[in-house]
């Protein structure tokens, strides 16, 4: 009788590595290739270039490839016990690191009918990692990366942004990974902040940064980076002004701009009611987001409305019965602001927002209760978490210390233990040499 061979996959670009590996997995019998979901590979590296589809139909076309299931999940488990096949055929590279435990489920699996794990030698000279390297050098265009924050968003239950004010903060967001014992981390894309990108300007935020300037620094960061990007959209403006910044944005390639419920001159939030801010209608600003909406030219940008409520002390239900209001105008999301040192009402607001029946994304940003974690964050459903500000707060005081050390010393020697090697700095951009 035939034998059944199962070969687990992300197939995102495919090279003669994959092809070795089908190859000799059709030597043994009928393959079954497990194609890793977006939510599989998800959980342990970057949402892959390509969709599941069209992964799918890059595979099932492979001479000797008979069918393709989709593997849910990293564990094979689940899919080899349905199955029972005579064979897994996988690189033998998977040995130590992050997929030995995989490999010691896989080999446990099929010991229990007998099957076998065959381990066919790495293909040398060509690796995803290194063709993903490539391509990240090469760039990105605005569609790909457009569409990329929705694609994360189905991929994943929870994304990071971090805050960018010039193209040196994006390169940091775009390339810092940590490796923890819940995997490589990295952060999946940027937040275009109005308070930093407007302090580094050397400007309060109060919109006195106008749009095309804002556009300045985004551009300089679009053209470095691959990851997706939120804009802070600020009140929008004027109804008929925001529509030309939904156009541009999506011209430009940023994945979604979230506006705020205010009107008149525009304070920061965290400065609640210390100051005076005035909170827009509902009737008003649903006009707003309806006009974005018909603007947009694409199905995947989003416009998220941000809700001023708890900022301003007007509590839970109220900031509710925007939410209501703002996701029938057609918001693509809602992202609930606070200023309390706990999550406690942000937690109260999440409960009852999970409740609605056309619940969509939601985005919290705890500059202030900034104990909570991404894990707490998760399981009460919040879908983004935006680190608002905290590049540009950590490089403002390490600066000031060097000024002060200068000036202190009068000379530079006894700032160099904090600065950066001349060397490293001239080597810190590639190129320049
Ligand atoms: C920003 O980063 O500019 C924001 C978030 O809008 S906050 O500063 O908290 O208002
Ligand atoms: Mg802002």
């Amino acid at each position: 009788m035939t034998k059944t061979v199962y070969v687990g996959m992300s197939a995102d670009l495919v090279h003669p590595g994959h092809l070795n590996i089908l190859q000799k997995a059709a030597e043994l019998g009928n393959v079954v290739v497990g194609l890793l979901t977006d939510q599989a590979i998800a959980s342990y590296k970057r949402v892959p270039f390509m969709t599941f589809e069209q992964r799918k139909i890059v595979i099932e076309n492979i001479k000797g490839v008979t069918q393709v299931i989709p593997q849910t999940t990293l564990d094979y488990v689940p899919n080899l016990e349905q199955l029972k096949p005579d064979y897994v055929v996988h690189g033998d590279d998977w040995k130590d690191g992050v997929q030995a435990k995989t490999r010691q489920r896989v080999i446990d699996a099929l010991a229990q009918w007998g099957g076998k794990l065959v381990e066919v030698p790495y293909t040398q000279g060509i690796s995803s990692t290194r063709l993903h390297a490539a391509m990240k050098e090469i760039g990105t265009t605005p569609d790909v990366r457009l569409r990329s924050l929705r694609r994360m968003l189905a991929a994943k239950p929870l994304v990071r942004f971090l805050d960018i004010h010039n193209a040196l903060s994006g390169l940091i967001i775009e390339n810092t990974k940590v490796n923890t014992p819940h995997g490589p981390q990295e952060f999946d894309g940027m937040w275009g902040s109005s308070l930093t990108d407007s302090t580094a300007k050397g400007k309060p935020d109060i919109e006195a940064v106008d749009v095309s300037s804002r556009m300045v620094t985004l551009n300089e960061v679009l053209e470095v980076t691959t990851k997706p990007i939120i804009y802070d959209g600020d009140t929008g403006g004027k109804t008929e002004h925001f529509v030309f910044t939904v156009k541009t944005l999506e011209r430009l390639g940023v994945s979604a701009v979230i506006i705020e419920d205010k009107t008149g001159l525009k304070k920061n939030s965290l400065f609640g009611t210390d100051v005076e801010q005035t909170q827009d209608s509902v009737e008003n600003f649903c006009a707003k987001i309806r006009a974005g909406k018909n603007a947009q030219a694409t199905r995947d940008f989003m416009i998220i409305a941000r809700i001023e409520s708890l900022i301003l002390g007007m509590g839970v239900d109220h900031a509710m019965q925007r939410a209501e209001a703002f996701l029938d105008a057609g918001a693509d999301g809602i992202m609930i602001h606070s200023r309390e040192k706990t999550p406690d009402e942000v937690f109260e607001f999440c409960k009852r927002y999970n409740q609605l029946e056309n619940r969509k994304t939601l985005v919290a940003v705890p500059s202030s209760y900034n104990k909570v974690t991404e894990k707490e964050l998760t399981e009460h459903g919040v879908n983004v978490v935006i680190y608002a500000n905290q590049l540009l707060r950590s490089a403002y005081p390490a600066m000031i210390k060097t000024a002060e050390s200068i000036l202190t010393h009068s000379r530079s020697a006894e700032a160099d233990a904090d600065m950066m090697p001349i060397q490293q700095i001239l080597e810190l951009i590639p190129g320049g040499k």
